[in-house]
């Protein structure tokens, strides 16, 4: 179905597809989702979720069709970036695909409609997680985010601080000396009761940089790091005319680097804290190299650009029959046997 739609999807421009995409999604009842294999199932940070499979932040900004995901196959799913007050983003064109490279650049600035707009489509819902992050004129940014607690920590089964998106300008700078003021004053927000809070770090870092926030990651009481966002990085390999627009790379060339930090960030960390592996996942194999690699679960979006919306659910099939071939009887299993020395 997606093969026939592609060509008139890729006619338009990316943000236009998107949006024509969601529209047509929000029309699809909500499904429960096809039963997933006992063996992907998946438990960390005291969530559990049917598939270790989960749809990244972004592709759902405003959480209008979070549901029809997982009816789709996801096993999990994060709205957002969500900012306390509704958000334009930047001037357009503001997406790109780089076909031949199988990516995405993306300078869109956070545009969505705001906390307050969306919070009546986020219901309580164990396999539903909101991603939150600072407005671009905000003059007290770490108040942004514990806003964004205070706003969700009741309908939201994780929530993600999202410091690393590149296209807020200083908005990466909280992933330095900043950090440990800002995850405790997200603790606070969130209470003894609140759900558990996630960070999403950047793939752009430096080894300083990894151990700083390993270490503020484990002195505060955060319970996963998402690992990674988009790249300012432009590798040579990248052959599109777009390659030099301005923004975050996603996709296949993310895949590499993003898998280097995420290993990076096994080394320093072990078993102490649980990763997510996101950057450039589009296939069983990518899936489960990342899990081996040290990911408890993963999450993808550019390759769905490519693929259609049916992927999380190829995937999973796939990657039951890895974990399968390879004597597993769960994801925890194998998660980080290419680790251990
Ligand atoms: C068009 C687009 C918009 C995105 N918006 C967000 C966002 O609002 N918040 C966020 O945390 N990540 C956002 N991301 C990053 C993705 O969640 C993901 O971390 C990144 O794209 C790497 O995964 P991928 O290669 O599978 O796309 C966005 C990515 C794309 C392509």
């Amino acid at each position: 179905m997606f093969g026939l739609l592609r060509p008139a999807l890729f006619a338009l421009q990316p943000e236009t597809a998107h949006n024509l995409t969601l529209s047509a999604l929000s029309r699809l009842p909500p499904a429960s989702g096809p039963a997933a294999d006992p063996v992907l199932e998946t438990k960390f940070a005291g969530l559990a979720f049917p598939t270790p499979i989960g749809l990244a932040a972004g592709f759902d900004k405003d959480a209008r069709v979070w549901r029809q995901m997982l009816g789709l196959g996801f096993g999990f799913a994060e709205v957002g970036t969500l900012t306390p007050r509704p958000q334009a983003g930047n001037p357009k064109p503001r997406v790109f695909r780089l076909v031949e490279d199988r990516a995405v650049i993306n300078r869109l600035g956070f545009n969505n409609g705001g906390l307050e707009a969306a919070l009546p489509r986020i219901r309580l819902h164990p396999r539903l997680g909101v991603n939150v992050g600072a407005n671009k004129d905000s003059a007290d940014r770490i108040a942004d985010y514990v806003a964004g607690v205070r706003a969700v920590r009741d309908r939201a089964a994780w929530i993600t601080l999202n410091i690393s998106s590149p296209n807020t300008p200083g908005l990466r700078g909280l992933q330095g000396e900043a950090l440990p003021e800002l995850l405790a004053a997200a603790a606070q927000a969130r209470g003894e009761q609140g759900p558990p809070l996630f960070l999403k770090v950047a793939p752009d870092l430096d080894d300083a940089q990894i151990d700083a926030i390993a270490e503020a990651a484990l002195a505060s009481r955060l319970a996963a790091l998402i690992v990674s966002n988009t790249t300012l990085a432009r590798p040579e390999t990248l052959r599109s005319p777009h390659a030099c627009e301005s923004g975050g790379l996603s996709g296949e060339p993310l895949k590499a680097p993003a898998l280097a930090v995420l290993k990076a960030f096994r080394r320093r960390l072990g078993a102490r804290l649980p990763l997510i592996g996101a950057g450039g996942i589009a296939s069983a194999d990518d899936a489960y190299a990342r899990i081996r690699a040290g990911a408890s679960a993963v999450q993808l979006y550019s390759a769905m650009v490519y693929e259609g919306p049916g992927l999380a659910a190829r995937i999973a099939t796939g990657l039951a029959a890895l974990l399968r071939r390879d004597g597993f009887a769960s994801v925890a299993d194998a998660v980080g046997v290419d680790m251990r020395a």
